[in-house]
């Protein structure tokens, strides 16, 4: 039979898809299915989404003319496993592979295809990312609309063109890993200042997720934000200091210059 939509690669990503997909009703559940080659991994992905379609490989008779597929796999496979989706006729295909240009995709196809190709980030694990997307040579706004659907199952979704996809890497896409290190360096901070590692966690993390929740529901600036919590001659104002004379804005704007320059490097 053919299915709606096709997920290439049931790892991490794969599966975060799936589930959120699931949770949107995006489609019916055995318009679903999951090709993945690992046999350990197919075991797992039929166990934990029984209603979805778990294959082996895609094959003709899994795609009809309205079947999308959704390129999931690491990327040094990706390239043949976009071959493959184009020997089964498929002609719609939405990519979360970092660093592989739709026109890259598009020569694995030996026809028109509508290339989609997005820069999610970790926290679509937990229905929280924020993906960009952009559209290769032969993408209407249909298509971005069908891609955009499909992210919005798992977070939010900006549009952008695929030259401002090395921006986005460096920035949405590596900052998890920036945030992390600064929670990690503030639970430090804590257990430096005498307070136990546990209670330090609970502040810092409890801080973290209500600071980022706080900046979403007021709607204010970060700005705005911060001046409310910095009195003049305050305590705030003490730490602010310290950071601005170690230039932290500064490494900010550096770190993300030199990630996005790295997405470049690894996309030529
Ligand atoms: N994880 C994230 O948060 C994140 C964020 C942004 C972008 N991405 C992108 O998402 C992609 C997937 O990442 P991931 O973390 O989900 O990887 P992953 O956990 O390694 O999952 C990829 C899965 O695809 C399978 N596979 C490989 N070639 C295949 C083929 N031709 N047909 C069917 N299945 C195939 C792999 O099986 P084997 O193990 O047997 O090879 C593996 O189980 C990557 O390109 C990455 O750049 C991920």
């Amino acid at each position: 039979m053919a299915f709606e939509l096709v997920i290439i690669g049931g790892g991490r990503m794969g599966s975060a898809l799936c589930e959120g997909l699931l949770a949107a009703s995006w489609c019916d559940r055995e318009q679903l299915a999951i090709v993945e080659e690992s046999l350990e991994q197919r075991a797992v992905l039929t166990r934990r989404f029984p209603d979805v379609e778990v294959l082996a490989a895609l094959e003709l008779d899994h795609v009809g003319s309205r079947t999308g597929a959704v390129l999931c796999v690491k990327p040094d496979h990706a390239e043949a496993a976009a071959r493959e989706t184009a020997i089964a006729g498929v002609t719609r295909l939405l990519s979360v592979v970092a660093g592989l240009s739709t026109a890259r995709i598009e020569a694995a196809f030996p026809g028109p295809v509508a290339v989609v190709r997005s820069m999610p980030n970790t926290p679509v694990l937990v229905r929280k990312g924020v993906s960009a997307i952009a559209g290769g040579s032969h993408v209407i706004k249909d298509d971005l609309d069908w891609a955009e659907g499909i992210l919005g199952a798992v977070g939010t979704v900006v549009r952008v063109t695929e030259r401002n996809l090395d921006a986005v890497t460096g920035l949405s896409g590596s900052m998890p890993a920036y945030l992390y290190l600064v929670v990690e360096s503030l639970i430090e901070a804590g257990v430096h200042q005498g307070l136990s590692r546990e209670v330090s966690r609970q502040l810092v993390v409890g801080t973290f997720e209500g600071s980022a929740a706080l900046l979403v529901a007021t709607g204010e600036s970060p700005q705005e934000l911060r001046a409310q919590v910095t009195s003049p001659g305050g305590t705030t104002a003490a730490g602010i200091r310290m950071l601005e004379a170690r230039a932290v804005r500064a490494a900010f704007l550096e770190a993300v210059a030199a990630a996005a320059e790295r997405s470049r490097q690894l996309g030529r």
